[in-house]
């Protein structure tokens, strides 16, 4: 589900943790890892479903911080739906179910006193298809998150979170002059971008990309990777991609995903070049998928 199911807008609103339900004084995650795990997000024996199918089964994957993890595999094998798992945006789905353990910076997000709401600001996430929201401008699009939030900030670091998220998402220099122009008057590429600085203005520490350049033309797909690689030593980043030469060139892990499980995982050097598993083999060399 690439956000047509519920909705591009709505699944914008539900990734920023904006939801009428936020109280923004819920607790965090509370239960602890019994093993350690240093920061970012890994996932135990997780399992999903839509209805009856099971879509994922048994995914054991460890996600750290400063780093980036490419999720690749056929369409259909499921990407969407696990990366919708890791910030509880999956049971939004109606009969959508998941099993397992999803552990972000130690605590558990499926655990009985954590507020999904919160675990989707600390958890970010863009889209396939860039979606400002279009009736707002550049700038309101930036502070959207936050705007709903818990905290008032003052006029200043309103506008120091503005500058900071779209330097981040390496789009200020585009956009400085026509911060009031509304998001849709900018090109696809750079809404991407706005929608990246959206997800990095609230700070998250994690962020998801679901095939964030498929959409677009090699110069900002190049970007996007540029920005990748800028930010990824404040994030765990995680992102889906088809593209292979995309996922061998950003990312330090890789994991290959077919038919709802995780074939094989490891250094994105090393499974591209000597993969443990046949079928691992038969995708990247274009076999099928
Ligand atoms: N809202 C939904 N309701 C029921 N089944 C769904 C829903 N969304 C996805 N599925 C099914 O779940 C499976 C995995 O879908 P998912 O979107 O996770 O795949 P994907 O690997 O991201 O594919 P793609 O590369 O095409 O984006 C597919 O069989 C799909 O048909
Ligand atoms: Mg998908």
């Amino acid at each position: 589900m690439s956000g047509e199911t519920m909705g591009q807008e709505a699944a914008a609103v539900a990734s920023l943790g904006i939801t009428a339900s936020a109280t923004g004084n819920a607790s965090r995650a509370e239960e602890t890892a019994g093993e350690a795990v240093a920061g970012g997000i890994a996932v135990e024996r997780l399992a999903a479903w839509f209805g009856r199918n099971r879509i994922l089964a048994d995914i054991n994957l460890n996600m750290p911080p400063r780093s980036i993890t490419a999720i690749i595999g056929p369409s259909g094998c499921g990407k969407s739906t696990f990366i919708r798992c890791l910030n509880r945006l999956h049971e939004l789905v109606p009969g959508a179910r998941v099993e397992g353990r999803v552990w972000l910076n130690g605590a558990e997000i499926y655990g009985p006193r954590v507020d999904p709401v919160q675990v989707r600001r600390r958890v970010g996430m863009v889209f396939q298809k860039p979606n400002p929201f279009p009736t707002m401008s550049i700038f309101d699009n930036v502070v959207a998150g936050m705007r709903f939030g818990s905290r008032r900030l003052s006029r200043q670091e309103t506008r120091d979170v503005v500058e900071r998220s779209l330097r981040q998402a390496a789009l200020w220099d585009e956009v400085k002059d026509r911060l009031r122009a509304p998001a849709t008057s900018l090109s696809g590429g750079q809404q991407q971008r706005l929608c990246i600085a959206r997800a990095l203005a609230v700070e998250p520490e994690v962020l998801l990309l679901d095939e964030p350049a498929s959409a677009l033309d090699p110069l900002s797909t190049l970007k996007i990777e540029e920005l990748l690689a800028q930010i990824k030593m404040s994030y765990a980043i995680v992102i889906v991609t088809h593209n292979m030469q995309q996922a061998a060139r950003v990312s330090e892990q890789t994991a290959f995903f077919l038919n709802g499980e995780l074939v094989e995982q490891g250094p994105t050097q090393e499974l591209f070049t000597r993969p443990r598993d046949r079928r691992t083999e038969d995708y990247i060399t274009g076999r099928f998928g």
